[in-house]
């Protein structure tokens, strides 16, 4: 690689042995994929932020302890834990501890504790064509295609890396030339009823996902009235069961004002996505014949704030059934602003625990005697058994609400569900 005066000067340890390690491993990446330079990036967003093993903590550390600190504005994806409501979520001494050296380890490098996993939502939003460094599935998906912002899916630790030096490999979806679409999914026969049910944006995501594998891939047939949290569903849905790190829908992301720009030139025979396929693929992602779940678990990716006034309305002021736990996630900024709303009061009085910090899949399994869940992600839904062991049913907001409610699974027929 072709590196500036400053950037060899790093490699040689001019600014510290975290820095020096930081740019070897970045040098190293960009050989591999044979960049021929680095690029500067606004921000990193890191994904290794949940005690796994023992060597992402001690990693961690020893940059920390190296005197690494970032370089960018660097914000956290979700921990293991909710540092502020241990005891409730019944997290283990061991796995508090943990997850309390790493917070300490990113804070004292300079990162922003944001925990959260939709950083697209709130505070550092990046802008149009940004040259960024994120780690997280969803997000990355998410910052890439629906933002038009910049970044590869970068492996845990990279985006540490990245957010030290400030810069990445020159690679990738960093570059036009490989941000155009080689395949094409065309929706057909959806209704605008079928539309307006958030349930199908998850499914179409995961569909989309496992046809686009880690292809550019374009869609047709996405409806205008599409929101933010749907296309955070689609996202994380399609990233889970793809390798998706860039897609482009035909008419409302940014760099797909048509077919003729997604493709640059013709398009290639598309893949036809349809009804009958989502509810395939609903069937696929619900793996429980419970009938009584254990757990309603809401917010993967993280809840947003009008998602939690949605909840709301469907709740009607009824409380949830005690043979069930209706768990919400969300990060500290959106946990704050339904608190002031007085929105988190009236969902607690109906027994919905909301947490912040953490992540639905990494609960502490060993406290808790769950034997299923249902939940509206399908990401969620897609990781439940591997992650947690659980046994899932993938519904609506409304059909996990009801099931709340009454303890029992609900599911409507009609739409897309066959008979
Ligand atoms: Fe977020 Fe955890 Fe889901 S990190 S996207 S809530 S798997």
């Amino acid at each position: 690689m072709r590196l500036t005066d400053h950037e060899r000067e790093i490699l040689s340890g001019s600014e510290g042995e975290a820095a020096r390690l930081a740019m070897q491993i970045l040098v190293d990446l960009g050989e591999i994929y044979g960049a021929g330079e680095m690029l500067p990036v606004s921000q990193a967003h890191i994904d290794m932020t949940l005690y796994m093993v023992d060597a992402g903590v001690e990693f961690v550390e020893r940059l920390a302890e190296l005197g690494g600190r970032f370089a960018v504005p660097t914000q956290l994806n979700p921990s293991a834990i909710d540092f502020r409501r241990c005891r409730e979520l019944r997290v283990p001494a061991e796995l508090e501890e943990k997850s309390r050296r790493l917070e300490r380890a990113y804070l004292k490098m300079g990162a922003v504790p944001t925990w959260t996993c939709a950083p697209y939502q709130q505070g550092m939003i990046p802008g149009f064509g940004e040259q960024i460094a994120w780690g997280e599935s969803n997000a990355i998906a998410f910052a890439n295609s629906v933002i038009g912002a910049r970044t590869n899916r970068y492996a845990d630790l990279v985006d540490v890396c990245a957010g030290i030096i400030g810069r990445v490999p020159r690679f990738g979806l960093h570059l036009s030339e490989n941000r155009r679409a080689e395949a094409l999914v065309v929706l057909e026969g959806f209704t605008s009823e079928m539309f307006a049910s958030s349930a199908v944006y998850p499914l179409l995501g995961y569909l989309f996902g496992e046809i686009a594998a880690d292809r550019v891939t374009a869609l047709a047939g996405m409806p205008e009235s599409v929101t933010i949290d749907d296309l955070k569903a689609f996202s994380a849905a399609a990233a889970s069961s793809g390798a998706v790190g860039l897609f482009h829908l035909v008419g409302i992301t940014p760099e797909a004002p048509s077919l003729e720009a997604c493709f640059r030139g013709g398009a290639p025979e598309p893949v036809v996505v349809t009804p009958r396929m989502v509810a395939e693929a609903e069937e696929r992602l619900s793996d429980s014949t419970v009938e009584h779940p254990d757990l309603v678990a809401l917010g993967c990716p993280h809840f947003s704030a009008d998602e939690f006034a949605a909840l709301n309305e469907l709740l009607q002021g009824r409380p949830v059934d005690e043979s069930i736990a209706c768990w919400v996630f969300t990060s500290r900024a959106v946990y704050a602003q339904i608190e002031r709303r007085g929105l988190l009061a009236r969902l607690q009085s109906a027994g919905v625990a909301v947490f912040s910090d953490g992540c639905p899949l990494q609960y502490p399994v060993k406290s808790w005697d769950f034997r299923a869940a249902m939940s509206n992600s399908a990401k969620f839904a897609n990781y439940c058994y591997s992650q947690t062991g659980l046994s899932v049913v993938y519904g609506s907001l409304r059909e996990c609400v009801e099931t709340a409610v009454s303890g029992r699974v609900s599911r409507e027929a009609g739409l897309w569900r066959r008979n």
